[in-house]
């Protein structure tokens, strides 16, 4: 980790926020990117931690066209257990505190790697959901959408158009909504303070948003473990989201 970043870690860990605060109160432009540790906090396991989604799954059957094609069902029967998971829990503190900080600040923008929905119930206004929301079926060959409220059922997967419904969910190898990324890249490009919570910095392109290549935003990162974004923002906060978010809400 470079010398400035270390620094900056045992500051914030030793004084709390440090300046955040005072960083967050005088921003004209906030864009804060979100990855699973955020929803982690309501208990939905994580993709690539102890426990997560890819630890226990096949990511290749589950999340990508080519898996779908193979045996629609199975990803069906998977996402239908997400979906359930997802109507289990409740937004954590974290993000009622993104609501909440949403209102204090003139432009603000909540970029989501997270398909579970927990921002918007948590009343955050302006998300772009990069990689799509469990909330809505589409069909794989005419743009008709429908709602996925409750488990869908496996006897009704085709379409009548002669598609196939599928989740609304940006898999591994298809590109992202293209006016929801230029949105994100447009707010990344503005900010002048970006937050970075609950990441593992990953997955392209939701990870360049954080990037020097893409915001001359200054970059503070939350998150209790090192990431492959870490050595490329100014701040690393090593704290959970709601030990640090609440804070910065009030
Ligand atoms: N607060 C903050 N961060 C946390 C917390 C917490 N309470 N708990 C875990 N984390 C961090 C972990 O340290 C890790 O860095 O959350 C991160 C989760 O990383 P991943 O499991 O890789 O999830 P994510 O970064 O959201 O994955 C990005 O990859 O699998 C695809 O499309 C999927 O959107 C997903 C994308």
């Amino acid at each position: 980790m470079a010398r400035a970043v270390e620094r900056a870690v045992m500051q914030e860990t030793a004084t709390g926020l440090g300046d955040l605060r005072e960083r967050l109160d005088s921003a004209r432009s906030v864009t804060v990117l979100t990855g699973s540790g955020i929803s982690a906090e309501s208990g939905l396991p994580t993709f690539r931690g102890v426990g997560g989604l890819w630890r226990t799954h096949r990511v290749e059957e589950l999340a990508s066209p080519q898996g779908f094609a193979r045996d629609p069902r199975l990803v069906w029967t998977w996402y239908n257990e997400r979906r359930t998971a997802h109507k289990g829990v409740e937004p954590s503190p974290a993000h009622a505190a993104l609501a909440r900080i949403e209102e204090r600040v003139p432009d603000f923008t909540l970029a989501t790697q997270n398909v579970d929905s927990l921002h918007v119930r948590a009343g955050s206004r302006n998300v772009l959901e990069l990689h799509g929301k469990l909330r809505e079926a589409k069909c794989t060959r005419c743009d008709a959408r429908r709602p996925f409220d409750d488990a869908f059922d496996l006897e009704a997967i085709e379409h009548e158009c002669g598609g196939m419904w599928r989740p609304d969910i940006v898999w591994f190898g298809e590109a992202l909504p293209q006016d929801v990324l230029e949105a994100a890249f447009a707010a990344a490009h503005r900010a002048d303070l970006m937050l970075v919570v609950g990441t593992s910095g990953m997955v392209q392109p939701a990870a360049s948003l954080a990037t020097k290549r893409v915001t001359s935003a200054y970059v503070v990162e939350i998150n209790p473990e090192e990431t492959a974004l870490t050595p490329e923002v100014d701040r690393s906060i090593r704290a959970r989201a709601s030990d640090v978010l609440p804070q910065l809400a009030t």
